[in-house]
């Protein structure tokens, strides 16, 4: 068994993430095989991340989820609302009874530089051009600080994104950083206002984790 961390957010919803190190087969005695994933990689962590929400919650109905047109798999009876992201031999889920759940893990790489100007609106983009990031500059940590925060906004559009469910979202204007970040022991909080149709305030959760590197970011309204 693998389960390398789990946290339980209230006595409704659950969040964990699985080491990928068992084989398929593993995995497939308990999970149903619903859609064909021909990648043998992605396959194995398609699996894994549907073994973890039977983890979680060991009456979720693995062999209910359906897939919609957007790809958000979902159960039609919402017993359960749910949420998955993998990143390499990492699975993450969420799930709950009661709220609308997005999660996302990343891995911390300086190819988030290069990605950010898809997904930062121009206020988020002068937020880490400021005193801050160039007083960083003068310690030489601009780089590596700099990379952990771009991949942690980054995570938490991702899960907003799931969140929300139903695509067609700019992450540029429809989801931007508003408010301060606060930071509460390993957790920090993200305040962005989400607004497609109409605007909604939306906290979202995150974490570092050192080993491996990865960030996490949870939404959960
Ligand atoms: C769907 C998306 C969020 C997945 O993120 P990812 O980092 O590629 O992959 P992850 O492993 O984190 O997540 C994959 C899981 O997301 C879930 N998912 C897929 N589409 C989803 C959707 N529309 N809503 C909610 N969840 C979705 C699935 O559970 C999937 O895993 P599964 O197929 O094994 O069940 C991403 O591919 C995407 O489309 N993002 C939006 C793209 C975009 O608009 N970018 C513009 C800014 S640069």
């Amino acid at each position: 068994m693998a389960l390398f961390y789990q946290h339980n957010i209230n006595e409704y919803t659950k969040l964990g993430i699985w080491f990928i190190e068992e084989p398929e087969s593993f995995f497939l005695e308990k999970v149903p095989v619903k859609r064909e994933v021909t990648h043998p990689f992605k396959r194995l962590q398609h699996l894994a991340g549907r073994y973890l929400l039977s983890y979680l919650f060991p009456d979720f109905p693995l062999e209910e989820i359906r897939i919609a047109d957007t790809r958000k798999p979902f159960l039609e009876n919402e017993q359960f609302h749910f949420s998955i992201s993998h990143c390499g031999n990492y699975a993450a889920a969420i799930v709950s009874t009661d709220n609308r759940v997005g999660v996302d893990i990343e891995q911390i790489s300086p190819r988030i530089e290069r990605v950010a100007p898809k997904f930062l609106g121009e206020e988020e983009a002068s937020f880490f051009n400021d005193d801050y990031t160039l007083f960083l500059d003068q310690w030489g940590m601009r780089g590596r600080v700099f990379q952990e925060f771009l991949t942690m906004i980054w995570s938490a559009k991702e899960a907003i994104y799931k969140w929300y469910g139903l695509g067609e979202l700019d992450f540029r204007r429809h989801m931007q950083l508003k408010g301060n970040i606060a930071i509460q022991g390993d957790w920090i909080g993200i305040p962005f206002l989400f607004d497609k149709t109409h605007p909604v305030p939306l906290s979202v959760v995150g974490r570092f984790f050192e080993e491996p590197e990865l960030t996490l970011a949870w939404v959960c309204t």
